[in-house]
């Protein structure tokens, strides 16, 4: 893999040879007092951060230093972007100083593809974190990650996308990854929140959030991209949360094995009440956790090769040998 830029066109081949890593680097360091791992040695990764993050930005870093890379983090606002450098210039600058990876989020849908343009002579790769509407394929790669591990495998299984597939990111990339991995998936949100062309989705599209949730193994609630909104998509947040939020009362009509999910940050009382949020059927801790490994996985494939069985002969190896980096 030379860079991953969406999830639209990953073929199920290369998608489930990183989520068998991000599972064996998971087990391996499972219950380690320290969790480091020789893979990347003298690699550098910089994240260069244009939107606000937590999850993403945060388990970037920690995956890259769990794996030994030298990780800098750059946001736009308190570098030379803040002086008028182009993106560009920033990705050719960031080259320059010796990145081997640069995972990018930008408002702008394709801004990842063009950084990776811009740098296809350098060696770099580049990782999409998130590019306007477009796509978010590490927050698939974790969330199949997390359905994996909690049902057992994606193959026949019906996932519900619930809430603002409009402006989502993370909405795109789980439908290509999802039917990739042999998954359904159903799309439940208002007409206002449902992108022109929709109908040409390898996806069947409801109105009626109650009428799905008894027949899903997943529902992936979808955060109100309030930012991205530039008009009236819905009366009010209580009526969104009256139709569309999974609230205690729905929860009630889903299967007792099915799944909750949020990828973050959520709007508690709005797009899913507190109590579904902690209760035991949601994976949203795990999904952060999952997360880490995931990215582990992604960066592992990208810079050290795309052999699974490397991967995971490296960490038994350090199993092996007591876990000394
Ligand atoms: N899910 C997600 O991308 O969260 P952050 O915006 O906190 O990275």
């Amino acid at each position: 893999m030379r860079h991953l830029l969406g999830t639209e066109g990953l073929d199920v081949d290369t998608a489930t040879a990183v989520l068998d890593t991000a599972d064996e680097l998971k087990r391996t360091l499972l219950g380690r007092e320290v969790r480091k791992l020789p893979t990347l040695r003298g690699r550098t990764v910089v994240t260069l951060f244009y939107e606000n993050s937590t999850r993403t930005r945060v388990s970037f870093e920690i995956a890259g230093k769990w794996m030994s890379a030298d990780v800098v983090n750059v946001s736009a606002s308190s570098s030379s972007v803040g002086k008028g450098e182009s993106l560009r210039d920033t990705a050719l600058t960031l080259a320059a100083a010796g990145a081997d990876c640069v995972v990018v989020r930008h408002p702008a849908s394709g801004a990842a593809h063009r950084l990776a343009c811009w740098l296809e002579d350098n060696g770099t790769s580049v990782v999409n974190a998130g590019d306007g509407t477009h796509e978010h394929p590490t927050q698939a790669l974790l969330d199949a990650a997390t359905l994996r591990e909690r049902l057992g495998g994606l193959t026949g299984r019906r996932v519900a996308i619930v809430g603002d597939v409009l402006h989502s990111r993370v909405a795109r990339s789980n439908v290509h990854l999802l039917t990739t991995l042999g998954a359904e998936v159903v799309l439940v949100a208002p007409p206002t929140l449902l992108p022109v062309g929709v109908g040409e989705w390898p996806v069947t599209v409801s109105h009626q959030l109650d009428a799905e949730l008894p027949a899903v193994d997943a529902v992936m609630m979808l955060r109100v991209q309030a930012e991205r909104m530039h008009g009236g998509f819905f009366p009010s947040a209580r009526e969104y949360s009256i139709s569309y939020g999974l609230s205690q009362a729905r929860q009630r009509l889903l299967p007792e094995h099915a799944v909750v999910l949020h990828p973050g940050p959520m709007l508690r009382g709005m797009e899913i009440a507190s109590s579904v949020a902690d209760a035991a059927s949601a994976a949203i801790t795990e999904q952060v956790r999952n997360g880490v490994h995931v990215r582990m996985a992604v960066l592992y494939h990208l810079l050290a090769g795309d052999n699974t069985a490397d991967a995971a002969d490296a960490a038994t190896a350090q199993r092996a040998h007591g876990g000394e980096a």
